[in-house]
Order: C-alpha cells, then structure tokens, then sequence
C-alpha cells in the first residue's frame, strides 16, 4: 500500500541546540550527505546574533532566512527526511517548543567545551514531556573540550536522560584521532575537511586488533581499551525500545564543521529514529495509516511585505494523504477549505505540490482562518493534544497611543498572537496584558502593529512572574478565588481564566489558601477537558 509505504520512509525531525554548540553546521552537512545542497555555507544560520536586541531590520532579515530554512526535505538512502529548523534565539523559544510538537524524533547537539547548557535542558524538558526519541551529538571534538565520561554524566544528571555511546573518541583537541564506533567495531579516523563529505574509514577487528596502535598510537590505543572496558561495565546496552521511548539517548562524538562522525549519526538516525505513528487527539487516538487526512496547524509565517497581508501556515500532516485542492474540514471554524498552492520544501527550494504524506510539512497560504493548533480533518472533529501555550515570563500591558487607530490595533494583536508571536490575556474587560518569553517579542509586535495595521502602541512593564491556567471542580472556590484575586486575574482569548503568580511565593500561598483549584503552567489541560 502506497501510504503505508511512505509512512515508513519518513524520518521527521529537529536539530536542537544552545546557540552556538553547532546546530546550522550540523544541519548543512547533512544536507550535503542528502545531496540538497552542494556546497558549505549555503544554509544560512538563522539565530539572531546577541547585538541585534534591538535591532528591528536585523530581526526583520532573520525572519526571511528562517521561513526559507522553516523546513528542510531531502532524501538519503531511499528515505524522506524533514529537518524542522527551530530558531537559535532563546526569544523565540516558545516558536521552538511548538516546532517540537511536530516532530518524530530530535538530534540534541552539545558543545564538548561547554557541555550542558541553559537552553539545552530546556529544550530537553519540553522534549520529555512529550516522550520524543533522542540522540545525542557531541561536537567539536577537534577542540580542546570536557573529558567524555564526565560529560555523559552532566546529560545524564541534567536531562534526566540514560545515556547510551554508540561512538567513542580518542582523544580530542589537538591531538584528536578519531571515534572508535562501539556498535560495529570499526575504527573512524580523524581528518580536518570542511568541504567534502568522504572520510576514510578503517575496518579493524575490534577493540584488541593489534593494528590498533599504529592507527592511533600506544599511549591512546591503551587508554581506549581501558575506556572501553569501563563503558561496558558502566552503561547499559542499548536498546531500540528504551530509545523509542524517549528514556535513552545514544550518544555520537564528532566535529560537524569538519563533517566527521556525521555519516554515522546519519545512517543510525535512519535505521533507529521512528517514523510517524500514532497521535492523540482529544477525542481518539490518530493513527498515521489511518485512510482520511488529518494534521494540525503549529507555526504560521507573516509575509515580510506589508503590502501583502497573506501568511503561511505550517501543517503537519498526522494521518491520510493531503491532497491538493481537495476541500478539508476546518474544526475549529466548522467550515470546509481547500488549498490550491500547497508548498513543499526541498532544502532551499519551495514547491507547489500535488500530494504529501504523514510526517510531511506543508505551507499553507493564508489569509487570517487558520490559528496555531488548528486542525484539519475529512470531517471528523478532532483536536491534536500537545499543542500547548506555554507560560509567559513577561508581562507588559498593551497601550494604544493613537485612538483613532483602535480598530486597527485591536485586529493587529489578535492576528499577532494568532500566529504565535505572543499571548494576549483581558483584564477587566478591557486592559490588555502581552505575555512573551522574551524582550525581544515586544519590539517585534510594535514594529509590525505600526508597519503593518498602521496602529501605534507602548508598554508599561508588568511586575510578574508567570502565568497560570486555573481550574476547578469545585465552581464557588474557583469564583471566590476570582473575585479575591481580581487584581492578578485575566484571561486568554478563549475565555480560560489565568493567574498571574507576582511571586514563586504567592502561588504557593494561593495553593495553599484554594486547596481545590489546579494551576497549569500550560494550556494543554484544554485538550483534555474536551474528552
Ligand atoms: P548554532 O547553529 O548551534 O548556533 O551553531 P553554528 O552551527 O552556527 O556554529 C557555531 C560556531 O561553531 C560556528 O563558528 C561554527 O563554525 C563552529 N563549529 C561548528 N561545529 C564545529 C566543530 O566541530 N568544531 C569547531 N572547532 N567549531 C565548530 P563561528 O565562528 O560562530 O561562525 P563561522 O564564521 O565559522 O560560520
């Protein structure tokens, strides 16, 4: 059957970093494996550099490279791989948690100098929460970096993670020689090469071979046999199931700008990495082989031209074969759409296609029906779990500086935070609260209410510290703690009531008071409170 034949081809899948452990590296080299590019350099790195904070066109710019890289196909040893890019800027880091919700499966890449680092246990986190499969890379081995033992204990320790070496290295820096490839036996020798993609590789007879030494040298053919006497008693096995199921990472050691170790992350990645498979919706679970088309909707792109309002919106096909022009129920709206110019991605090229299968990503042209979390079905009513807002971590009030331009500003926020840029809760019926998880954010509404809708606003600064989805089955504590509360209360724009917690203190002074009301740092209990 065609569909399950596709289905079992696809490998889709995010690279996820702290900025600068080598993510855009990592990602262009596989595209020169997959043959979609042909030279270095061509993937452009999509993270704001730190110096453009303020910097409106600089962020202006990265959003046009970031549309093009939004998604990456290509196709490697008989199967289709998507690359779901996520923005370096911790800024957006919300655009990237929602990116994750896409996703079969991650690539995480450390920095061996750095090991661990914020980012990288927040993503991680998100990553958990959802069982995502992941392996790990540890890069740039060419330099001098942490021993690989104590690094292994970091993941494990931070991430919550077993880890599990799939490849060793002989040392590292400038003395590096190479990984031995526990898994297979075979020896990986280093060699400096940014431009092409060929390495030579050196069958060996394992571990005791005493060719060993003239490779790598005595000192470090010794102290390899000793870690890998060590690692044998230390780690578990690896297993495909624990992997699956997100509770064991193989780890890879390599240096991605050298386009070494890469291969082999590659190659286990296709063989181990899952394909699609099921997904729950509120109401059932989906199954990718199911015959009738569903997906949902996680990321929508602006045009970069205010003269032309359209937008694309990013859908992940869940189940079914998408087809072109075919009319689609649209859930949430209740109404049927049809799409005419659905867009692919191959590498760099955007193209108008005919069909896309589970796994796939499609553009979808917009004009303003389509929202983040958005579902489209044959004519079933399904809503896709795990699609949450995540807790904003600052607050500024919303102020209109030109009342002439109040409709406009109104239409403007509600389509920006449609799309994600931010959260819009109400207070008081009136006052309007934007909650983003960075500075960077507000810059980004300002700019485009005033470019875009013509309208002019300010913020004033809110002092709080996160946001709470707030529910109850006990209806009177519920509006009691409301009416005591008025002044830290809003809510979003479905109408669910949100705390905003001043302190980590005065939440758990109002745990404590309203014992029977559940506070939820996401909107995921939504989707669930619709069973
Ligand atoms: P990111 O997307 O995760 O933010 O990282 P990116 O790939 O842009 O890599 C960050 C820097 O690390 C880049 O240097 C890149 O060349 C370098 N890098 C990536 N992999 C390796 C590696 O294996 N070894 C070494 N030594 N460096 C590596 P840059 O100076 O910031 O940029 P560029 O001018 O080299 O492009």
């Amino acid at each position: 059957m065609e569909l399950a034949k596709e289905i079992a081809r696809r490998r889709t899948f995010a690279i996820i970093s702290h900025p600068d452990a080598g993510k855009t590296t990592l990602t262009e080299k596989l595209l020169l494996f997959g043959g979609a590019i042909h030279t270095a350099g061509a993937v452009k790195s999509n993270k704001i550099r730190k110096s453009a904070t303020s910097d409106f066109m600089e962020i202006e710019k990265q959003r046009g490279i970031s549309v093009a890289t939004s998604v990456m196909g290509f196709e490697y040893k008989g199967k289709r791989i998507n690359i779901l890019d996520t923005p370096g800027h911790k800024d957006f880091a919300e655009d990237t948690y929602r990116t994750l919700t896409a996703v079969d499966s991650v690539i995480l890449v450390v920095d061996s100098m750095k090991g661990v680092e914020e980012q990288t246990e927040r993503l991680m986190e998100v990553c958990r929460m959802r069982h995502t499969p992941v392996i790990i890379f540890i890069n740039k081995l060419d330099r001098e970096g942490r021993n690989p033992f104590e690094l292994l204990d970091e993941l494990e320790e931070k991430l919550d993670i077993q880890t599990c070496p799939m490849t060793w290295p002989i040392s590292q820096g400038q003395t590096f020689k190479g990984v031995y490839n526990l898994f297979d036996k075979s020896l990986n020798l280093f060699e400096a090469n940014t431009s092409q993609i060929g390495q030579k590789l050196t069958d060996i007879e394992g571990i005791d071979d005493p060719k060993l030494a003239d490779w790598v040298g005595t000192a470090n053919a010794a102290k390899l046999r000793e870690d890998v006497e060590l690692i044998e008693g230390v780690y578990e096995p690896y297993e495909l199931e624990m992997y699956r199921e997100g509770l064991q990472a193989p780890v890879f050691f390599g240096s991605a700008v050298n386009n070494f170790g890469v291969r082999e992350l590659l190659d286990t990645f296709i063989d181990i990495a899952p394909c699609p498979h099921e997904r729950e919706a509120s109401e059932r679970i989906v199954y990718a082989s199911e015959a009738a088309l569903s997906g949902f909707v996680f990321k929508i792109h602006a045009n970069l031209d205010p003269n032309h309002c359209d937008r694309t919106a990013f859908f992940k096909i869940c189940s079914g074969r998408f087809e072109r022009n075919k009319f689609y129920q649209h859930t949430r709206l209740g109404k049927k759409v049809r799409f005419s110019n659905p867009t692919q991605f191959m590498a760099q090229e955007k193209n108008v296609i005919d069909e896309a299968w589970p796994g796939d990503v499609i553009g979808l042209y917009d004009n303003g029906s389509l929202k983040i979390g958005d579902t489209l079905t044959e004519g079933e009513t399904l809503h896709f779990r795990g699609i949450p807002s995540f807790s904003p971590e600052i607050f500024k009030v919303l102020e209109n500086r030109d009342p002439l331009k109040t409709k406009q500003l109104e239409k403007g926020i509600r389509q920006l935070t449609d799309e994600g840029v931010a959260q819009l809760f109400v207070q008081y019926g009136t006052r309007k609260i934007v909650g983003t998880v960075g500075e960077l954010q507000f810059d980004v509404i300002q700019f485009r209410l005033e470019h875009e809708y013509g309208a002019q606003c300010s913020f004033t600064p809110l002092r709080f510290h996160k946001a709470f989805w707030i529910t109850s089955d006990n209806q009177k504590q519920l509006d009691e703690f409301m009416r005591r509360r008025a002044n830290v209360i809003a809510f979003d724009k479905e109408d669910h009531p949100v705390f905003f917690a001043e302190t980590e203190w005065m939440l758990k002074i109002a745990k404590e008071d309203f014992p029977e009301i559940e506070f939820h740092s996401t909107s995921e209990f939504k989707t669930k409170n619709q069973d």
